[in-house]
């Protein structure tokens, strides 16, 4: 494509299709223009012209001098519909949705090959931060050992408010929803599944190793009390949501969960909406990426740099899926955990390996232990809000 003006034909303009408007205006410089906008309600005011608009997707998917689909909208089923159409017309494609993207990759792996059309999708995990690209080019071996940290913007968001400025959890919520970084149905960052599916997309590109988002643990901070905070601050610690992939005895487990972290972890300092992902390999030890995670244009700028790198004519190579040496997916690994409850009926003790610590009050009760992921993934007691869990350093 290179030295030719990119049509683009855009599902969606929402945060991230405006902040993608405003950041194609903004860039001089690249040879991409909006043909049509595909939106769902026509009645919507919205702040450009009119004549952008259309609500047929086939004015986009149909149209042959469409070069470059940029799928940006909220609904899973919807956005696999018109990804897998475009990729089946031969066309480039751009997303955003890394719900879409993590519970089908299988089959878009398999479409962009069959297809033999690129399909970038950089502003699905942690926004501005180009780490999907990183972890194709540059660790191009099999010696990265993990991908952990902070892929939630929201949260991160909350947890700063909370820690830094005894915000309350729903009004940091609520600022956070106001400036656009919270998903429609705010549950999914709470409870760790826009993480989680962040995880599950980066775990291919580390290790070439598909996963389900189901067969992942995730664990949000809906259940965080101010007793768990007072835990964190009496060690000099703050909490932080944390997306995790390590290998582990020829195997790769992951989970997303809330973690106790001390002020030498580089994740201490990572506020706001701002993601941080630190990875460990076999020569260069850590090595941290730290950018906006949420946001209009943070995102807005991760799509037009996949753009961009059509022009190039990028696409993921997937080498390590090639490398055919991936790791399986396991649940099988400990973790030292704080596990506060209320009373003693609501948790069952029974399933940690070892515990180091106990506390008990006529309030809050909590152990210090270790315990197995898969057990704690199976625990139907960690649903009680009254429970609660943190994982220790
Ligand atoms: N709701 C997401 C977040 C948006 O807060 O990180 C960016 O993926």
């Amino acid at each position: 494509m290179e030295n030719k003006i990119i049509n683009l034909g855009i599902f969606g303009f929402g945060c991230v299709g405006q902040g993608l408007y405003e950041v194609l205006n903004r860039t001089k410089g690249i040879n991409a223009r909006i043909k049509k906008i595909c939106i769902k309600d026509p009645n919507k005011s919205r702040p450009i012209d009119s004549s952008y608009f259309t609500t047929d997707k086939n004015e986009i998917l149909e149209d042959p001098t469409i070069d470059v689909v940029v799928e940006l909208i909220n609904e899973t089923e919807a956005a696999f519909e018109i990804v897998s159409t475009a990729l089946r017309n031969g066309k480039a494609v751009v997303s955003a949705s890394k719900r879409m993207i993590a519970e089908n990759l299988a089959s878009l792996y398999q479409l962009q090959a069959e297809n033999k059309v690129p399909f970038l999708y950089e502003a699905s995990s942690c926004a501005s931060i180009p780490i999907i690209r990183n972890l194709e080019e540059y660790y191009d071996n099999d010696l990265l050992n993990a991908v952990e940290g902070i892929c939630n913007g929201s949260t991160n968001y909350i947890l700063t408010k909370i820690f830094e400025e005894n915000l309350s959890f729903e009004t940091a919520l609520q600022q956070a929803q106001d400036l656009g970084f919270a998903e429609t149905d705010p549950t999914l960052d709470i409870e760790g599944y826009d993480p989680k599916f962040k995880i599950v997309i980066l775990l291919l590109h580390a290790f070439g190793t598909f996963v389900k988002p189901e067969e992942v643990f995730n664990f949000g901070i809906h259940h965080l009390n101010d007793f768990d905070i007072q835990f964190a601050k009496q060690r000099n610690s703050t909490i932080k949501l944390i997306g995790h992939c390590r290998r582990n005895n020829g195997n790769v487990f992951a989970f997303v969960l809330p973690h106790l972290v001390k002020e030498h972890n580089l994740l201490y300092d990572v506020y706001n909406e701002y993601n941080g992902i630190l990875l460990e390999s076999a020569f260069t030890d850590k090595q941290f990426f730290v950018g906006k995670g949420a946001g209009g244009t943070a995102t807005g700028s991760a799509v037009l740099s996949d753009i961009s790198a059509l022009l190039y004519n990028y696409r993921y190579e997937y080498k390590k899926i090639k490398q055919n040496n991936q790791p399986a997916f396991t649940n099988d690994v400990k973790l030292k955990v704080y596990l506060r409850y209320k009373t003693p009926d609501q948790v069952d003790l029974t399933e940690f390996f070892s515990i180091e610590e106990k506390y008990e009050s006529s309030t809050w009760r909590y152990v210090v232990g270790s315990i197995n992921l898969q057990k704690l993934k199976d625990a139907a007691w960690l649903k009680n809000k009254d429970v609660n869990l943190l994982v220790l350093e």
